[in-house]
């Protein structure tokens, strides 16, 4: 009786544990990506990109495999960074429709079994932010919202106005400190002059950002990436009441270029890692009873200070920290490069701590660009088939490239601030440019005559639909990458990277219940014949199937090639799985337990 007991007790338990654990493991293996909403489907033909156009499209999200979703800023905006200059945190812009809309965005998404994630954006806020506001204006409670400086006393005596408090710049160009004539103070900017920087040594700001957080989950949201996370917080006054200024980086000789400082005073500073592991906390609050919630950072830096966002010993970060490393890939890379890449970010992941693989996003060139439309194929077997989450940028799953544009059209504040002659080296608007949905005027993405940013020349022909109807396209190949995901072997295989030669790289997720999946990517413009593979990798067996080939490879999927025959075409990549090395397994498999029967029928019931 008390041993049946035990055992409801027991089980009482573990249904109580599961349930208030939610489902702790989703994100370690999601396949995340990433929706610019203005470019995405534009659902009332203004030619911006809406939420009732994403929710038109989820059937989209759910084809390819999206287990998450996160939006880029929908916030009331005044759009001078396209949404990242936020002038109320707490609601929808028109443009992008009503909290109505964002609440059945997450409802119908949860349907499809996709979770909705928002842009966080801490570090700065809109001018034309009520806080902004209050705060030029002194009033009470927002003295020291946003970072206030007199500035240094002007040695030019014919000159009233100080100078700027210290020379940071802004990663836009120019002084990080612009002077506003109604406080008659400078305030600090890292961004826009547009986009004034909180103050995160004012405790009123940081109880803000945690009404923000919980404002959005309490409506259901799955958690946030967090933008810019770097610049939160800067140096402090010193005891005369100055700021530091920053060393020259030697990197360029152009003193308005953010480069031209090696931002020591402005840039991951201890008092950051308060904030993130208070935001954490507030994450896993929100996960009690259910599933977990998300923080995944936005912050590229040198690798030992990227893998401190995932928190310490005593305290937890972020889930996880972006990895940028494959959005730096740029042609002409080689094998060994990558093997180093990989190697390198896999042996500074904590233990314990979940790995993931970023393709692309709106401030970087498109992969199918950067490095050339057949070698994506092999990077997007990389952010695919590597361990952990993998991230993709809108319209990399049908090979997107680049648009340029004219001055006219440009958009994009970075550029525009740069001039005519110079707007293209810093443009982010070729890779924002509308979802090609289909070969209808504009794509299918808009109704309207002109679109917010025009729809690229090729989209006749690289489209959704195009890519559905071919034998062939990445939109497949992106597809029989995400099936694959699903399995153990991807998801909790073991790796081993080699860089066969100068060009081919291999590497192999490895499974005792699944075998071997091998991926091999020719990053060179010759032909390569592949003959030491079993050197190399264990338990390959005499030939190998192809699970997914590249678009422009001759292999179908499911045929065979003998192992010492393996011949990669220019940019050829890959995905292999070892069946005879399978069927050996499931043979001594079924052997061993045939034997064991047999052994117990004969001896141990004599
Ligand atoms: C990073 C965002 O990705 C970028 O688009 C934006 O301009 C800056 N942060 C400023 O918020």
């Amino acid at each position: 009786m008390a041993f049946k007991v035990n055992i409801f007790i027991c089980l009482a338990y573990f249904v109580v544990v599961c349930y208030a654990n939610g489902d702790t493991e989703w994100w370690k293996h999601a396949q995340l990506y990433q929706i610019y909403p203005r470019s995405y489907m534009d659902s009332n033909g203004d030619g911006i990109g809406d939420i009732k156009g994403i929710i038109n499209k989820l059937d989209h999200l759910a084809d390819i495999g999206a287990d998450a979703v996160w939006l880029s800023p929908v916030f009331v905006s005044p759009m001078k960074d396209f949404g990242y200059d936020i002038s109320n945190f707490f609601e929808i812009a028109k443009e992008y429709g009503t909290m109505d809309d964002m609440k059945l965005l997450v409802t119908e998404a949860k349907k499809l079994g996709i979770r909705i994630l928002l842009d966080f954006v801490p570090n700065h806020t809109s001018d034309q932010c009520e806080w902004f506001i209050k705060s030029v204006n002194e009033e009470e409670g927002f003295e020291n919202f946003y970072v206030w400086h007199p500035g240094k006393p002007n040695p030019d005596p014919t000159n009233p106005k100080n100078l700027p408090p210290s020379n940071w710049i802004s990663v836009f160009r120019n002084s990080a400190w612009t002077w506003h004539p109604d406080r008659q103070e400078y305030y600090l900017h890292q961004f826009l002059p547009e986009q004034p920087d909180l103050n995160y040594r004012e405790p009123a700001v940081r109880e803000m950002m945690q009404r923000v957080l919980r404002f959005w989950l309490d409506i259901e949201v799955d958690g946030f990436r967090v933008d810019a996370i770097p610049h939160l917080v800067e140096a402090d006054v010193d005891d005369d009441g100055h700021y530091p200024d920053e060393p020259k980086s030697d990197l360029t000789e152009d003193e308005d270029d953010y480069s031209y400082l090696s931002h020591v005073h402005t840039r991951e500073r201890e008092e950051t890692w308060t904030n993130i592991f208070e935001w954490r906390k507030t994450m896993d609050e929100y996960s009690y009873f259910k599933d977990t919630k998300v923080i995944f950072m936005e912050a590229s830096s040198e690798m030992s200070i990227v893998m401190k966002y995932y928190g310490n010993a005593t305290h937890e970060g972020a889930h996880f920290p972006f990895n940028f490393d494959l959005v730096n890939v740029r042609a002409g890379v080689k094998a060994n490069q990558l093997k180093t890449l990989i190697d390198t970010y896999m042996s500074s992941v904590p233990e314990d701590r979940v790995p993931n693989w970023v393709a692309g996003n709106h401030d970087q060139p498109r992969m199918a660009s950067r490095v050339g439309p057949e070698l994506a194929d092999g990077i997007m077997m990389m952010t695919m088939l590597l361990p952990g989450a993998a991230v993709t940028y809108q319209g990399e799953e049908i090979g997107m490239l680049d648009q340029s544009l004219s001055f006219e059209d440009t958009q994009d504040p970075q550029a525009c601030k740069d001039g005519p002659d110079m707007y293209n080296l810093t443009s982010r608007d070729p890779q924002r440019t509308p979802f090609q949905w289909d070969n209808t005027p504009n794509a299918g993405f808009s109704t309207n005559s002109t679109t917010w940013l025009p729809i690229a020349d090729n989209y006749e022909t690289l489209n959704l639909l195009a890519q559905k109807a071919a034998p062939r396209s990445t939109y497949k190949l992106y597809k029989g990458l995400s099936q694959l995901r699903r399995s153990d072997v991807v998801k909790y295989g073991d790796l081993k990277v080699e860089a066969l030669d100068a060009d081919v790289l291999a590497f192999s997720r490895f499974h005792e219940d699944e075998g071997t999946v091998i991926v091999l990517i020719n990053t060179g413009d010759t032909i390569k014949s592949v003959t030491d593979l079993h050197l190399k990798f264990d338990n390959l067996g005499e030939s190998l199937q192809v699970l997914v080939p590249c678009v422009n490879s001759e292999w179908d999927s499911g045929d065979m090639m003998l192992l010492n025959e393996i011949m990669l075409k220019p940019y050829e990549s890959l995905v292999f799985k070892n069946s005879v090395g399978l069927l050996t397994t499931s043979i001594i498999t079924l052997l061993i337990g045939v034997s064991i029967t047999v052994f117990n029928l004969f001896f141990i019931d004599v």
